[in-house]
């Protein structure tokens, strides 16, 4: 498995942040369907609750909470006497970008024993008061900082890292991690090869969106591979850029 990292390690205006996810052989991490991606073993999910023990927080799409209906909280005990040593609360915070705020107060996710945000536009939040009385509330902060259209990211970054977020994990799916592929703000690529094809032009891949010429295409280089059984863990980190070296290994 790829080393630990130490929190200690961030570049200081935005949070350290890495994407984890597990791929088809065709790169696709979800089915034409769009349905909940359970094709990896249960040594990446111990994999994925590791990198996720790490964050201080992991952000994903409304298109993954819909899909999945919960969260991946930490359960390992070791994972959390780790994170007790290290000074962060027993759960990171598991944060949902919706920029409708159309999400069902039902979703077992609301009754997991972990701490939720929402980050979505003015709107969405508005939605969001009228679902969820002030009485229940099903978020515990609710960040109205989400354009309709284009978000200015390396400022709600900011108020993140503002916000005591450091390092954080992007857990998919393609529309959530395209923005900030498309304006290289990711530092390392944790990536689960899987021994499936999965196939179809709509299937989510890494990062959807609109990509760039191979010219102009961020590079990372590989920090570790791991083959167990028929699984290939890559670990990727983004190769040195304006002054920001990135985490040493
Ligand atoms: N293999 C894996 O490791 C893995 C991991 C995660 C997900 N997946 C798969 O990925 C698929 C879901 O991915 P997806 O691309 O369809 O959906 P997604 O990225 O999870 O979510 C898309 C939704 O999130 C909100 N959103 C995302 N980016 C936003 C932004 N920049 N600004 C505002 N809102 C934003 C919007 O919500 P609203 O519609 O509410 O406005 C949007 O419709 C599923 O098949 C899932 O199983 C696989």
């Amino acid at each position: 498995m790829p080393p630990s990292l130490k929190s200690s390690d961030r570049s200081p205006d935005r949070p350290h942040i890495t994407v984890v996810l597990a791929m088809s052989l065709d790169g696709k991490i979800g089915d034409r369907d769009h349905s909940a991606a359970r094709f990896s073993s249960p040594t990446d999910l111990a994999h994925l609750e590791h990198l996720v023990a790490e964050s201080d927080a992991v952000l994903f799409g409304a298109g993954t909470l819909r899909a999945y209906g919960t969260c991946l909280s930490v359960r390992d005990p070791d994972l959390r006497d780790r994170r007790r040593d290290r000074g962060q609360p027993p759960q990171p915070i598991q944060i949902v970008a919706s920029a409708s705020g159309d999400l069902s107060p039902d979703l077992r996710f609301f009754q997991q024993p972990v701490p939720r945000w929402l980050l979505t536009t003015p709107a969405g939040a508005d939605r969001w008061a009228t679902i969820s009385p002030a009485a229940a509330p099903c978020f515990d902060r609710i960040l109205p900082q989400l354009a309709a259209d284009t978000t200015d990211w390396p400022s709600l970054l900011q108020t993140l890292t503002e916000l005591g977020i450091h390092r954080l994990a992007l857990l998919g799916g393609g529309s959530l991690i395209a923005p900030f592929a498309q304006a290289d703000l990711i530092d390392d690529w944790q990536l689960t090869l899987c021994p499936l094809t999965l196939g179809g032009a709509t299937a989510p891949t890494p990062f959807d969106g609109l990509g760039f010429p191979a010219a102009i295409a961020p590079r990372f280089r590989l920090v570790s591979v791991t083959v167990i059984a028929d699984e290939v863990f890559l670990h990727y980190r983004r190769t040195s850029r304006d002054g920001y070296e990135g985490l040493g290994v």
